[in-house]
């Protein structure tokens, strides 16, 4: 067995162990979904532009059952709250969407499964007017909490896929992935754009998945990275991020006003020869964010191209580029993330970025295999020769999407 192995097997247990606790009874079943880690494309999806994400070994678990009672009602439970949280399916309606500025009507992790039951009800209803049963739901996750590797998506994956199947409401993968954006934005408040629920949704073993954010199609690209003798190096540097507040939804603005400046629906619209004229029309801030995008979507396609002709050797400058633009064009970066980088750089990695909303959060790094003691200890280092507290370093393979597991 290997270490993701027991690590996805214990969640296993602590998911279905908490469901039992909370109903007295077995789970119908257990449906997982991971987190993801973007390998390139950061803020790009809200702009209808290119992402590609990988999904992570680390998973949500979901311990779910329909309840035999006929009251309707929904009960979450998760092993990092006290207290389950239980409302009435047809109360779902009053409580979300979540009025902006509002007190929460439900605990934050609360506003992901009842979201997700809230949206993927709306979803069906409009398909086909269902009734539904009342449902019980535990959580249990190995994903690490606002370290920029999605854990809130891997929540509404596992949660929207346990519905799906249990309410027999037969969404595809992508209507699943809409469903858990819509949570997040809607219920939880966080303005965030649909890649992490598709890489949740979609993500295959080996691979990367090549998203247009405009159309949703997806395309498989194998990155046979362990092949090439590589390994990739999460850093969580442990500053923790919220993309409900600040600085996510900022950027946000900035971008719909370079492609409003421009006369575009959205900056997937804009090329790299047109940032000479948009530098003409917008004020310095507005020009760097949106010449981060432009040239984040261009990097994004290079990077498959590189990937199909040559493979993931080849791709650590794209990723350099990338950091360098988030850190100096959208300033999404922090002196953690910085350092991760640099650090993984000057020890011999080929290459390095920060990856999701930023703020904090994660880095990644692309390095030789067995380099990974060498590039680890050196990030350690600066970090502690910073005094930033110490990150925790681990490797990640490009792993499967969500699925039921029992
Ligand atoms: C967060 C959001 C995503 C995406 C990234 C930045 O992870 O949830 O939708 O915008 O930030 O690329």
């Amino acid at each position: 067995m290997t270490l993701s192995e027991t690590h996805e097997t214990e969640t296993q247990d602590a998911a279905r162990a908490l469901f039992v606790e909370l109903t007295g009874r077995e789970p119908d079943g257990l449906w997982s979904a991971p987190g993801r880690v973007n390998l390139i494309g950061e803020h790009t999806d809200y702009n209808d532009g290119f992402v590609l994400p990988f999904a992570i070994p680390h998973r949500t678990v979901a311990a779910v059952g329909l309840r035999h009672d006929d009251r309707g009602r929904v009960r979450v439970a998760s092993t990092f709250a006290e207290e389950p949280v239980e409302v009435a399916l047809d109360e779902l309606d009053d409580l979300f969407p979540t009025t902006t500025g509002a007190e929460p009507a439900v605990p934050e992790w609360a506003a992901y499964p009842l979201g997700v039951a809230w949206a993927l009800r709306q979803a069906a209803a409009d398909a086909h007017g269902h009734g539904f049963r009342g449902i019980d739901i535990a959580i249990a996750s190995d994903v690490p909490v606002g370290a920029g590797l999605s854990s809130s998506a891997a929540i509404e994956g596992a949660a929207a896929s346990a519905l799906n199947e249990l309410w027999s409401t037969g969404l595809d993968r992508t209507a699943l992935a809409r469903v858990g954006r819509r949570a997040e934005n809607e219920a939880v408040g966080a303005p965030t754009g649909i890649m992490d629920q598709m890489a949740s949704m979609l993500g295959e073993t080996d691979a990367a998945i090549f998203l247009d954010c405009r159309s949703l199609e997806a395309q498989v690209v194998p990155l046979g990275v362990a092949e090439a003798g590589l390994a990739i190096l999460a850093m969580d540097t442990r500053v923790k991020h919220a993309h409900s507040t600040g600085g996510y939804g900022e950027r946000r603005a900035s971008c719909e006003l370079g492609a409003k400046i421009m006369g575009v629906p959205a900056l997937r619209d804009v090329s790299t020869s047109d940032l000479p004229r948009a530098q003409e029309l917008m004020d310095d801030v507005t020009f760097r964010r949106v010449r981060h995008i432009v040239t984040e979507n261009q990097r994004v396609l290079d990077t498959v191209r590189v990937l199909r002709e040559q493979g993931a050797r080849a791709i650590g400058d794209l990723l350099v580029a990338s950091h360098v633009s988030m850190r100096d064009d959208f300033e999404i970066s922090v002196p953690e993330l910085d350092t991760a980088v640099d650090a993984a750089l000057s020890a011999g990695a080929l290459g390095a970025r920060m990856t999701g909303g930023g703020f904090g959060g994660a880095a990644i790094a692309l390095v030789e295999q067995d380099a990974v003691t060498t590039v680890s200890d050196a990030v350690a280092a600066a970090f502690a020769a910073s005094g930033f507290r110490a990150p925790a370093l681990f490797t990640v393979t490009p792993s499967a999407g969500a699925h039921r597991d029992a």
